[in-house]
């Protein structure tokens, strides 16, 4: 906690805390819509490998769930660094995470399964990894829903507790990611474990410890 402390109270770094802040909006926009345009642009040079749909699939799942992890992490961060202006960061990059979700689950549908929507059912409903997926995505989609503002207002109060089901989205999403490969490969546990301590910060006991420690 020493290097937060001294971090957070140097003068420079309050300094560069508010012009800061107010670039850090758009640069999310900008950074999210990266692995959107270099997909795309791969997609039209044939760069994307002997199995193509697979590819697509991988990278937005993964693009998906790292912007849920990004999106979790505001909260711990903004606590961390008492900076408040990082809040405005969690819509756009929840949001985000919602978008690669809906196009890796349109590829599914539209390139693996050509809308055959009785193969696809058949398959879907006998398959664990395929039903937390779907469980993650519809989530993630109620929430990115309910976080537009019209929805916030006529929630009112109980928008904070809807809003925590992104944790439930969290697991889902690591497990979806954790029963989609082989045994033994290891690609979703750095993502899992990152997972893991987010939501571990959220617990009661930790959070009374970070307040009473920084
Ligand atoms: C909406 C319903 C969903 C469906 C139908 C679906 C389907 C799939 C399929 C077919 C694969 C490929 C497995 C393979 O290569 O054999 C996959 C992998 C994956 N999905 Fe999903 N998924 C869904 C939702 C999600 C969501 C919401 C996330 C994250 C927030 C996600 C993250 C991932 C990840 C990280 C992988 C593994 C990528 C890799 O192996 O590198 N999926 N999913």
């Amino acid at each position: 906690m020493q290097i937060w402390t001294s971090l957070r109270t140097s003068k420079s770094w309050k300094d560069l805390k508010k012009p800061l802040g107010t670039i850090l909006h758009p640069l999310v926009h900008i950074a999210s819509a990266v692995p959107l345009l270099v997909g795309l642009w791969d997609f039209w040079q044939r760069n994307l490998g002997a199995n193509p749909i697979q590819e697509i699939t991988h990278r937005t799942g993964k693009t998906a769930i790292l912007l849920l992890i990004l999106s979790l992490a505001i909260s711990p961060l903004r606590q961390l660094l008492k900076w408040n202006q990082l809040n405005k960061l969690r819509r756009p990059l929840g949001l985000w995470a919602a978008f690669y979700a809906g196009v890796h689950f349109s590829i599914y549908v539209v390139l693996d399964y050509g809308f055959q929507w009785n193969a696809l059912l058949a398959n879907s409903l006998t398959n664990k990894f395929i039903l937390l997926g779907f469980t993650t995505g519809v989530l993630l989609l109620l929430l990115s829903i309910t976080s537009l503002t019209y929805f916030q207002k006529k929630i009112g109060k109980n928008w904070k507790k809807l809003h925590r089901f992104v944790y439930a989205a969290g697991i889902l999403a690591a497990l979806h990611f954790i029963l989609a490969v082989k045994p033994g490969v290891l690609r979703p546990w750095p993502y899992a474990l990152v997972m893991a301590l987010l939501l571990l910060f959220r617990l009661p006991p930790v959070q009374a410890w970070v307040k009473k420690t920084i």
